[in-house]
């Protein structure tokens, strides 16, 4: 019987409620999940990689399809290294599917065989994004039902520790 097996690509700096929305939703009709982070992200991130690994296998945990990585270079190589046959990526609105279109297109013409499924998050989560949520948190602002709590203890230490430096 064919698995079909999708990654689900980001930087997820850090990861929200709507990052495990979309997950929890991939993990219902693909056979195995694999959460890909960026190793080599031109954005200067405020978690490592490996703390972000760490923070989402923590709370991924309860879903048995889906594995948490990171990856370097093309995704369309890592999802050939991952026998992968789909690319998952969310679009929360409008303004998401410019972007989003690009980078499919352009998967495609580097591998035509791998193919890019949208999904939607949870309306509440329409608005979310981890800049937004980073932004708040370093102003002092609540964070509730947007990110899990394991991941709100770390980003304010983390942002705690960054204050401090900037001091
Ligand atoms: O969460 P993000 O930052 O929107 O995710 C972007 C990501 C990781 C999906 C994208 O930058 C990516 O796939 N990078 C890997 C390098 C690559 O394949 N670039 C060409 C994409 S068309």
């Amino acid at each position: 019987m064919k698995r079909v097996i999708a990654i689900y690509p980001g930087t997820f700096d850090p990861p929200t409620n709507g990052h495990l929305d979309l997950i929890q939703r991939g993990a219902k009709i693909f056979d195995e999940l694999v959460v890909g982070i960026l190793r080599n992200s031109e954005k200067s991130p405020l978690f490592t990689v490996d703390e972000r690994l760490e923070m989402l296998r923590e709370c991924t945990s309860q879903w048995k399809n889906v594995r948490v990585e990171s990856f370097e270079g093309l995704l369309v190589d890592y999802a050939r290294l991952c026998g992968a046959q789909a690319v998952l990526r969310g679009i929360r609105a409008v303004s998401d599917y410019e972007y989003e279109l690009q980078m499919a297109w352009m998967n495609r013409k580097l591998d035509a065989s791998l193919e890019t499924v949208f999904m939607m998050p949870a309306e509440a989560y329409s608005y979310l994004s981890s800049r937004l949520v980073r932004e708040i948190a370093s102003l002092g602002g609540a964070l509730v039902d947007l990110i899990p709590a394991s991941v709100e203890s770390k980003l304010r230490a983390r942002l705690r520790v960054v204050r401090q430096d900037s001091k």
